[in-house]
């Protein structure tokens, strides 16, 4: 990147003089003066995320759910800020993902976004669809995906293959990105039987098709969770302008999630295997999540000897 972020609007750089004075920038609809400085950074977008991709840098990805956490994170490099429905388990104590309803999803986005707008955060923002507000329809779900890009989410996730397929194409060709999520898909653990590693046996066909039919139909980003390391990093292989995200899926991919409470260290239980704790020899959170972008960007993380499954 150039010494000064450019304009976004013009291409021009940006002092950070005049970035830091507010100066004006030709932005198409706006009419108010700029409240704070001008982000000294460009903001992630879906051409960036594939320019990152096509250079073979790798995503870095974390969960946040509240304003702090999420300015945090931005602030330490990471690109992508998950409101995952994880927030059911590390915020709202419920059993599983199934109980948590729209209303608290953007409730959480909302909180997000606004840390994110404090601190001119530059993150790509993603809202978790929950359990219940998708399967229903393809309108049902253009409904509540509209909710979760008007609380300020800039992509919405939905669980699943096969099915959901249609539904992306229907999101996407309305102008809503989509990142798609096959393997474990917790809001079906029920289902499962578990929180089992899922595409083993015959399960990978089924996989490879489905992650296939997901780009197909506009997703730009997949989650694999609890994949087989392998088979993660051939269907990363397979996909060009769908970028997967793994978790519990090896280092193959062509970026990672994990959620911030688990490699936080902030977990009375056990981790599962494919957690490392950041906040291990580091003095701050974002001490902590820095170290994770390192970590993710230079590959050291994840070590598929101990963060994957290789059968
Ligand atoms: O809800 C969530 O946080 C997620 C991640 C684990 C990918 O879906």
């Amino acid at each position: 990147m150039s010494e000064h972020a450019p304009n976004r609007a013009t291409g021009a750089a940006l002092s950070p003089t005049s970035a830091a004075a507010g100066a004006t920038m030709a932005t198409p609809y706006g009419t108010l003066p700029n409240a704070s400085p001008m982000p000294q950074r460009r903001p992630i977008s879906l051409p960036r995320l594939q320019e990152m991709r096509d250079r073979g840098e790798k995503i870095t990805m974390l969960t946040a759910y509240d304003a702090t956490f999420a300015a945090v994170a931005d602030a330490a490099g990471v690109e992508c800020i998950l409101i995952g429905d994880s927030l059911g388990m590390v915020c709202q104590g419920l059993a599983s993902t199934v109980g948590v309803t729209l209303e608290t999803m953007c409730y959480h986005t909302e909180s997000v976004v606004r840390g994110l707008r404090r601190v001119q955060g530059t993150a790509w923002v993603i809202g978790d669809l929950p359990f219940g507000s998708y399967q229903e329809s393809k309108e049902q779900a253009l409904r509540s995906a509209t909710a979760l890009m008007q609380a300020g989410a800039h992509m919405v996730k939905l669980e699943g293959g096969g099915w959901t397929t249609e539904t992306v194409r229907f999101l996407v060709e309305r102008g809503i990105p989509v990142c798609a999520h096959l393997g474990l898909t917790p809001q079906t653990v029920h289902a499962l039987g578990g929180y089992r590693v899922q595409g083993r046996g015959e399960q990978a066909q089924t996989l490879r098709h489905q992650a296939l039919a997901l780009q197909d139909a506009g997703a730009t980003m997949l989650v694999l969770e609890m994949v087989p390391a392998a088979l993660s990093a051939e269907v990363t292989q397979a996909l060009r302008t769908c970028h997967t995200i793994g978790i519990g899926a090896g280092n193959g991919t062509a970026g990672q999630v994990l959620v911030m409470h688990d490699m936080l260290g902030i977990n009375l239980g056990k981790n599962p295997k494919f957690v490392r704790n950041f906040m291990e020899g580091c003095t701050s959170v974002r001490e902590a999540m820095s170290a994770y972008v390192a970590a993710v960007k230079n590959g050291s993380f994840p070590d598929n000897a101990l963060h994957a499954w290789n059968d």
